[in-house]
């Protein structure tokens, strides 16, 4: 077939299943190559005198524009100030609800906050909620979830002895891994839950939630297994790294590594 060849929409369609695509991110397609119409204080400007235009409502505005969320290191900043200013949990997911520094908020159908008891000594830190925690609104709901209540059952644990939240609150879309500036964007947030949580113990499941919280590179298989210290606000927790039970799902065989894991954690609690 010619390169050239125009494709069905039918093949096209079946094209973007297999390549794992399963939402719509937008009614209208953004072109985002497009240099952005003048805005109103730019016409005020270039003609002196003259009032400027009334800036327009939200629905009013441009898709391009609506759709921008401001440059990284401003979402960064506002995170954090906007992280600072919780005084509760509460606070904290009321603020991140009405956040609009992270491009994922768009796309997902709602923020994921927590699940369990914030004040259990134990805080579980995943990675991203999935489908299903994006349908419900909360951590750790789909298959994932499932084993992770095995897991805890194990040692003797249910979602009322644990909190659990996620490094980033919102799905990305198709599951796709959040790229280090969407992480660094929603840091200051899971920092101020873990404060404001104050758990006795971390346990980060995955490579993204521990690299991100511990700033270690390693792999998940050299983390697994260690405890760190990880800082924040003027605490030292103590985290233990293990494997994210969505890995343990596709490599079955590693579940003995995550059991040993637990059995440290439970250790630890006991002894504490
Ligand atoms: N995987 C995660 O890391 N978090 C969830 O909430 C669900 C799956």
């Amino acid at each position: 077939m010619a390169m050239t060849e125009p494709q069905s929409p039918r093949r096209i369609l079946e094209f973007l299943v297999a390549a794992g695509v399963d939402m719509i991110v937008g009614d209208e397609p953004v072109n985002r190559l497009q240099p952005p119409p003048p805005l109103p204080e730019r016409q005020a400007e270039a003609s002196p005198g003259r009032a400027a235009p009334a800036a327009p409502t939200p629905a009013q505005a441009p898709a391009a524009l609506r759709a921008a969320p401001p440059a990284p290191d401003d979402a960064i900043m506002q995170a954090r100030l906007q992280a600072r200013s919780a005084a509760s949990l509460e606070e904290l997911a009321t603020i991140m609800a009405a956040f609009d520094g992270c491009a994922l908020k768009a796309t997902a159908s709602r923020l994921v906050f927590a699940d369990g008891n914030p004040q259990a000594r134990v805080m579980i830190i995943g990675e991203a909620p999935g489908r299903e925690e994006d349908e419900t609104g909360k951590p750790f709901v789909g298959r994932a979830g499932q084993l992770l209540d095995k897991m805890l059952k194990a040692i003797g644990l249910d979602r009322s002895g644990v909190y659990i939240a996620n490094v980033v609150p919102w799905r990305p879309p198709g599951n796709r891994t959040p790229t280090p500036q969407e992480v660094a964007i929603c840091l200051p947030f899971i920092h101020r839950q873990i404060e404001l949580a104050a758990p006795d113990i971390l346990l980060t499941m995955g490579a993204p939630a521990t690299q991100n919280l511990t700033g270690r590179k390693d792999g998940i298989l050299r983390l697994r297994g260690q405890w760190f210290e990880v800082d924040i606000a003027e605490r030292k927790i103590p985290t233990l790294a293990t494997l994210h039970p969505a890995y343990l799902l596709r490599q079955p065989g590693q579940k003995a590594l995550a059991w040993r894991d637990l059995r440290a954690l439970k250790a630890r609690l006991a002894a504490e």
